[in-house]
Protein backbone atom coordinates (compact mmCIF):
# COMPACT_ATOMS: atom_id res chain seq x y z
CA UNK A 1 0.00 0.00 0.00
CA UNK A 2 1.58 3.34 -0.73
CA UNK A 3 0.24 6.78 -0.39
CA UNK A 4 -0.43 9.94 -2.73
CA UNK A 5 2.74 11.52 -3.83
CA UNK A 6 2.07 14.81 -2.91
CA UNK A 7 4.80 16.84 -5.26
CA UNK A 8 6.33 20.07 -4.58
CA UNK A 9 8.12 20.90 -8.59
CA UNK A 10 10.75 23.34 -7.75
CA UNK A 11 11.68 24.93 -10.50
CA UNK A 12 14.24 28.39 -11.69
CA UNK A 13 13.02 28.19 -15.63
CA UNK A 14 10.51 27.87 -18.49
CA UNK A 15 9.28 24.99 -16.68
CA UNK A 16 8.89 22.20 -19.62
CA UNK A 17 10.18 19.27 -17.53
CA UNK A 18 6.97 20.41 -14.82
CA UNK A 19 4.61 20.66 -17.78
CA UNK A 20 5.98 16.88 -18.89
CA UNK A 21 4.82 15.63 -14.70
CA UNK A 22 1.69 18.00 -14.84
CA UNK A 23 0.33 16.61 -18.05
CA UNK A 24 0.41 12.75 -17.21
CA UNK A 25 -0.96 13.62 -13.55
CA UNK A 26 -4.00 15.35 -15.11
CA UNK A 27 -4.24 12.43 -17.77
CA UNK A 28 -4.24 9.76 -14.96
CA UNK A 29 -1.12 7.85 -16.27
CA UNK A 30 0.34 8.31 -13.36
CA UNK A 31 -1.96 7.87 -10.39
CA UNK A 32 -1.41 8.14 -6.63
CA UNK A 33 0.40 11.20 -7.16
CA UNK A 34 -0.70 15.02 -7.21
CA UNK A 35 1.23 18.39 -7.82
CA UNK A 36 0.47 20.48 -5.43
CA UNK A 37 2.59 23.01 -5.59
CA UNK A 38 5.23 24.53 -7.39
CA UNK A 39 8.20 26.67 -5.76
CA UNK A 40 10.33 29.40 -8.12
CA UNK A 41 12.69 31.56 -6.46
CA UNK A 42 12.44 33.83 -10.19
CA UNK A 43 9.41 35.37 -10.08
CA UNK A 44 9.73 35.39 -13.88
CA UNK A 45 9.69 31.59 -14.36
CA UNK A 46 7.48 30.38 -17.11
CA UNK A 47 7.14 27.51 -14.37
CA UNK A 48 5.04 29.67 -12.49
CA UNK A 49 2.64 30.48 -15.29
CA UNK A 50 2.57 27.22 -16.02
CA UNK A 51 1.14 26.37 -12.20
CA UNK A 52 -1.36 29.60 -12.46
CA UNK A 53 -2.56 28.48 -15.75
CA UNK A 54 -3.53 24.43 -14.47
CA UNK A 55 -4.47 25.84 -11.14
CA UNK A 56 -1.74 24.78 -9.44
CA UNK A 57 -0.85 26.71 -6.47
CA UNK A 58 2.31 28.76 -6.50
CA UNK A 59 4.95 30.55 -4.71
CA UNK A 60 7.83 32.74 -5.43
CA UNK A 61 10.25 32.19 -2.38
CA UNK A 62 13.94 33.99 -2.94
CA UNK A 63 16.70 34.48 -1.27
CA UNK A 64 16.20 38.22 -1.36
CA UNK A 65 13.21 38.23 0.43
CA UNK A 66 14.57 36.99 3.66
CA UNK A 67 17.29 38.50 6.01
CA UNK A 68 19.21 35.31 6.05
CA UNK A 69 19.82 31.54 4.89
CA UNK A 70 18.18 30.32 7.79
CA UNK A 71 15.33 32.60 7.18
CA UNK A 72 15.14 31.36 3.37
CA UNK A 73 14.80 27.80 4.49
CA UNK A 74 12.90 27.74 6.97
CA UNK A 75 9.92 29.62 4.81
CA UNK A 76 10.54 27.04 2.09
CA UNK A 77 10.57 24.33 4.63
CA UNK A 78 7.17 25.90 5.94
CA UNK A 79 5.60 26.38 2.48
CA UNK A 80 6.67 22.52 2.05
CA UNK A 81 4.67 21.35 5.13
CA UNK A 82 1.42 23.84 4.96
CA UNK A 83 0.96 22.08 1.30
CA UNK A 84 1.32 18.31 2.98
CA UNK A 85 3.68 17.80 0.35
CA UNK A 86 5.84 15.06 1.04
CA UNK A 87 8.07 14.82 -2.41
CA UNK A 88 10.24 17.07 -4.18
CA UNK A 89 10.90 16.99 -7.84
CA UNK A 90 13.39 19.62 -8.57
CA UNK A 91 12.86 20.93 -12.26
CA UNK A 92 15.73 23.24 -13.58
CA UNK A 93 16.08 24.65 -9.65
CA UNK A 94 19.09 26.08 -9.44
CA UNK A 95 19.66 26.65 -6.18
CA UNK A 96 21.65 24.35 -3.80
CA UNK A 97 19.02 22.66 -1.94
CA UNK A 98 19.49 23.46 2.10
CA UNK A 99 20.63 20.02 3.96
CA UNK A 100 17.24 20.83 6.49
CA UNK A 101 15.84 20.12 3.85
CA UNK A 102 17.87 16.74 2.35
CA UNK A 103 17.33 15.59 6.17
CA UNK A 104 13.62 16.21 6.21
CA UNK A 105 12.68 14.49 2.37
CA UNK A 106 15.31 12.01 2.59
CA UNK A 107 15.28 10.07 -0.29
CA UNK A 108 12.25 12.11 -1.30
CA UNK A 109 13.82 14.60 -3.17
CA UNK A 110 14.64 13.86 -7.06
CA UNK A 111 16.20 15.98 -10.08
CA UNK A 112 16.18 15.39 -13.81
CA UNK A 113 20.02 16.20 -14.87
CA UNK A 114 20.39 16.87 -19.21
CA UNK A 115 23.46 14.35 -18.91
CA UNK A 116 24.31 11.12 -18.00
CA UNK A 117 25.97 11.34 -14.56
CA UNK A 118 28.44 10.93 -13.25
CA UNK A 119 30.18 12.14 -16.17
CA UNK A 120 29.08 16.16 -17.02
CA UNK A 121 27.67 16.97 -13.52
CA UNK A 122 28.61 18.83 -10.61
CA UNK A 123 28.69 22.86 -10.05
CA UNK A 124 28.93 24.80 -12.82
CA UNK A 125 26.92 22.20 -15.06
CA UNK A 126 23.97 23.43 -15.86
CA UNK A 127 22.10 24.21 -19.10
CA UNK A 128 23.54 24.64 -21.99
CA UNK A 129 27.32 24.30 -20.26
CA UNK A 130 26.54 20.59 -20.16
CA UNK A 131 26.02 20.63 -23.89
CA UNK A 132 29.36 22.17 -24.54
CA UNK A 133 31.64 20.48 -22.29
CA UNK A 134 29.87 17.04 -24.17
CA UNK A 135 30.66 17.99 -27.68
CA UNK A 136 33.93 19.41 -26.30
CA UNK A 137 34.84 15.74 -25.06
CA UNK A 138 33.84 14.06 -28.82
CA UNK A 139 31.57 11.90 -26.21
CA UNK A 140 29.63 9.27 -28.65
CA UNK A 141 26.87 9.55 -26.17
CA UNK A 142 24.81 11.65 -24.04
CA UNK A 143 21.33 11.90 -22.10
CA UNK A 144 19.22 12.62 -19.27
CA UNK A 145 19.59 11.48 -15.61
CA UNK A 146 17.22 11.54 -13.13
CA UNK A 147 18.78 11.06 -9.43
CA UNK A 148 17.98 11.51 -5.72
CA UNK A 149 19.02 14.99 -4.66
CA UNK A 150 21.89 14.84 -1.47
CA UNK A 151 23.80 17.23 -0.22
CA UNK A 152 26.55 17.46 -3.39
CA UNK A 153 25.57 18.44 -7.05
CA UNK A 154 24.25 15.72 -9.45
CA UNK A 155 25.45 13.02 -6.75
CA UNK A 156 23.03 10.96 -5.67
CA UNK A 157 21.61 7.44 -6.23
CA UNK A 158 20.56 7.17 -9.95
CA UNK A 159 16.91 6.35 -10.51
CA UNK A 160 16.89 6.58 -14.33
CA UNK A 161 18.73 6.97 -17.00
CA UNK A 162 18.48 7.13 -20.73
CA UNK A 163 21.23 8.00 -23.48
CA UNK A 164 21.58 9.09 -27.11
CA UNK A 165 24.00 9.47 -30.00
CA UNK A 166 25.43 13.20 -30.26
CA UNK A 167 25.83 13.54 -33.91
CA UNK A 168 28.86 14.57 -34.99
CA UNK A 169 26.95 17.99 -36.68
CA UNK A 170 25.36 18.68 -32.92
CA UNK A 171 25.34 21.95 -31.81
CA UNK A 172 24.83 23.07 -27.70
CA UNK A 173 20.95 23.95 -29.21
CA UNK A 174 20.51 20.90 -31.07
CA UNK A 175 21.61 18.77 -28.42
CA UNK A 176 19.92 20.32 -25.84
CA UNK A 177 16.73 19.64 -27.80
CA UNK A 178 17.25 15.97 -27.91
CA UNK A 179 18.19 15.37 -24.38
CA UNK A 180 15.00 17.96 -23.63
CA UNK A 181 12.71 15.33 -25.38
CA UNK A 182 14.39 12.69 -23.34
CA UNK A 183 13.90 14.30 -19.78
CA UNK A 184 10.19 14.70 -20.78
CA UNK A 185 10.32 10.42 -21.19
CA UNK A 186 11.98 9.59 -18.27
CA UNK A 187 11.15 12.18 -15.33
CA UNK A 188 7.52 11.62 -15.56
CA UNK A 189 8.51 7.72 -15.48
CA UNK A 190 10.61 7.93 -12.48
CA UNK A 191 7.39 9.85 -10.31
CA UNK A 192 5.38 7.08 -11.81
CA UNK A 193 7.82 4.37 -10.41
CA UNK A 194 7.68 6.38 -6.89
CA UNK A 195 3.57 6.78 -7.00
CA UNK A 196 3.47 3.12 -7.67
CA UNK A 197 5.83 2.07 -4.68
CA UNK A 198 8.06 0.37 -6.92
CA UNK A 199 11.56 2.29 -6.15
CA UNK A 200 13.46 0.76 -3.29
CA UNK A 201 17.13 2.73 -2.41
CA UNK A 202 19.40 0.82 -0.06
CA UNK A 203 22.51 1.74 1.19
CA UNK A 204 24.71 0.50 -1.82
CA UNK A 205 21.92 0.43 -4.38
CA UNK A 206 18.78 1.60 -5.92
CA UNK A 207 16.14 -0.96 -7.17
CA UNK A 208 13.42 -1.26 -9.32
CA UNK A 209 10.62 -3.66 -9.00
CA UNK A 210 8.85 -5.38 -11.43
CA UNK A 211 4.89 -5.02 -11.34
CA UNK A 212 3.39 -8.21 -9.24
C1 LIG B 1 16.50 20.80 -17.77
O1 LIG B 1 17.40 20.61 -18.83
C2 LIG B 1 16.98 20.03 -16.57
O2 LIG B 1 17.75 18.93 -16.89
C3 LIG B 1 17.87 21.01 -15.86
O3 LIG B 1 17.27 22.25 -16.09
C4 LIG B 1 16.50 22.23 -17.28
C5 LIG B 1 15.13 22.73 -16.94
O4 LIG B 1 14.34 22.95 -18.07
N1 LIG B 1 18.06 20.60 -14.50
P1 LIG B 1 12.79 23.27 -17.91
O5 LIG B 1 12.68 24.56 -17.10
O6 LIG B 1 12.14 22.12 -17.23
O7 LIG B 1 12.28 23.48 -19.30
Amino acid sequence: MTSTLNIAVLASGKGSNLKAIIDPVRAGTIRQARVSLVISNNSDAGALQIARANGIPSLHLSRQQFESDEAFNKALLSALTRHGINFIALAGYLKKIHPSIIQAYRNRIINVHPALLPSFGGPGMYGKFVHEAVIKSRAATSGATVHIVDDQYDHGAIILQKSLPVAPDDTPETLAAKVSAIEHQIYPEAIRLFAEGRVKIGEQHVEIESHA
